[in-house]
């Protein structure tokens, strides 16, 4: 029979790091890294995931004004703008979204939650007037549904002020605005109202590769 308090053999091995919390702690972090950099790294310099898709176009500057009443009003936290790779999704949706749709878009609307559809691929779904009556109230075209109205969109108007010097920023981190499309979006969307920006923008998304025009109410 061994001693109850027998003095323990030191360590050697895995029983080390099994035993030391510092030790582990690090070589964890290391592992981390190392798994980082070799799947995150090489994405940074592929062109599928940093060029374009052919025939993409950066946002009109009403889409754009659009795109802020998006990320304003929280329309991420029910909708995802991203088609995963399955059959489930691409017979609802569409074909599966592509890095190279999304290198205009600071920042990117992909998201994971949905309580809503996704929206990657909704451009030329519905009429404009479908957007209109279900941006003011989505039970007057969708009965059963529990998404929030957006009566004022109607009556206010967007922010042509800013509009310049966003479409300036953005070109900073790549998107190819030209001079004589800043100068002049701000009279472009002057008087606009941010419902009929709003609708701009849902009626641009997802065509360069598909967008669900004709297909009717699919849900
Ligand atoms: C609380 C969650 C929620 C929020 C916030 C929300 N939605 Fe929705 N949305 C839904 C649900 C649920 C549906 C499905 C029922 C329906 O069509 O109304 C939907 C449907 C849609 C559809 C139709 C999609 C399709 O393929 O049929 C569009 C377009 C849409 N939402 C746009 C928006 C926009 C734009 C905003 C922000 C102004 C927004 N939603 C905010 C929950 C939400």
């Amino acid at each position: 029979m061994s001693a109850p308090n027998q003095a323990a053999a030191p360590a050697v091995g895995h029983a080390k790091i099994e035993t030391s919390n510092r030790l582990m702690i690090v070589l964890i972090l290391l592992t981390l890294l190392v798994g980082g950099l070799v799947e995150i790294v090489p994405l940074f310099f592929q062109r599928s995931t940093t060029q374009p898709v052919a025939g993409l176009v950066p946002y009109s500057p009403l889409q754009l004004a659009g795109r802020d009443i998006y990320l304003r009003e929280g329309c991420y936290n029910c909708h995802s703008q991203m088609i995963r790779p399955f059959r489930a999704e691409t017979l609802r949706y569409g074909p599966y979204s592509v890095a190279g749709e999304f290198v205009y878009d600071h920042p990117f609307q992909w998201g994971s939650k949905r309580t809503g559809p996704d929206l990657a691929r909704v451009g030329g779904r519905y009429s404009d007037e479908w957007h209109r009556l279900h941006l003011i109230n989505p039970r007057q075209v969708v009965p059963e549904s529990n998404m929030p109205a957006y009566p004022w969109l109607a009556t206010t108007t967007v922010d042509h002020e800013s509009i310049g010097a966003h479409m300036t920023a953005l070109r900073r981190v790549g998107v190819p605005y030209t001079d004589p499309q800043i100068g002049g979006a701000a009279e472009e969307i002057k008087g606009k109202t941010e419902m009929q920006a709003l609708i701009a923008y849902l009626q641009g998304m997802g065509l360069t590769l598909g967008g669900q025009g004709g297909k009717g109410d699919g849900r």
